[in-house]
C-alpha cells in the first residue's frame, strides 16, 4: 500500500518541478514569439530551438538529452550554426525553465519519476 503514495507523491512532484521548455512546432522568424512555457514530458533534460535561416522557421522543443556543442557535453546554453542540403540554419539548446534557471529540478525528478513508474509496472505485474 506504500507504493500507490509514493506514485502520487512523485507526480504531485513531477507537477511542481518539471521541466518547462516553451514548444512551437512551427513559428515563423518574422513573429515574436508569444508562446507560454509548457512542461516538458517526463525525461526532458534540456530546451531545444531550431532555426532554418532559409525559410524563415524555427521550432522549439524539449530534448531527452544534454546540450553538446561539438564533443562538450553539458556544455552551456548556446546556438550551433549549420549549414546542410543548401539550408543554413542554426540548433540552440539550453538548460533550465524557459532556458532561465538552474535544470536541477528536472533531472532529479526525473529520476523520481522512473523509479515511480517502475513501482507502478510492479504494482500492475
Ligand atoms: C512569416 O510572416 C511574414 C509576415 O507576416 C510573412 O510575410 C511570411 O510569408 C511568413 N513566413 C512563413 C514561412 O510563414
Ligand atoms: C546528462 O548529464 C548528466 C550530468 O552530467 C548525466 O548524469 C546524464 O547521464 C546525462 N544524460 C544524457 C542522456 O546524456
Ligand atoms: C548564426 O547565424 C546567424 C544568421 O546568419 C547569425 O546571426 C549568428 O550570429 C550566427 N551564430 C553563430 C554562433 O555563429
Amino acid at each position: 500500500m506504500i507504493r500507490p503514495i509514493f506514485f502520487v507523491l512523485a507526480v504531485a512532484a513531477y507537477s511542481a518541478y518539471a521541466l518547462q521548455c516553451h514548444q512551437v512546432t512551427a513559428g515563423n522568424l518574422s513573429i515574436p514569439d508569444t508562446s507560454q512555457r509548457q512542461e516538458c514530458v517526463v525525461g526532458s533534460l534540456t530546451c531545444l530551438k531550431i532555426v532554418d535561416y532559409s525559410r524563415g522557421t524555427y521550432s522549439k522543443q524539449c530534448q531527452s538529452m544534454n546540450c553538446t556543442q561539438g564533443v562538450v557535453q553539458n556544455s552551456a546554453a548556446g546556438c550551433t550554426n549549420s549549414t546542410a542540403f543548401g539550408v543554413t540554419g542554426a540548433t540552440c539548446c539550453c538548460y533550465g525553465d524557459g532556458c532561465n534557471s538552474a535544470p536541477q529540478t528536472g533531472i532529479i525528478t526525473a529520476f523520481g519519476i522512473t523509479a515511480a513508474l517502475v513501482s507502478l509496472v510492479k504494482i500492475i505485474a
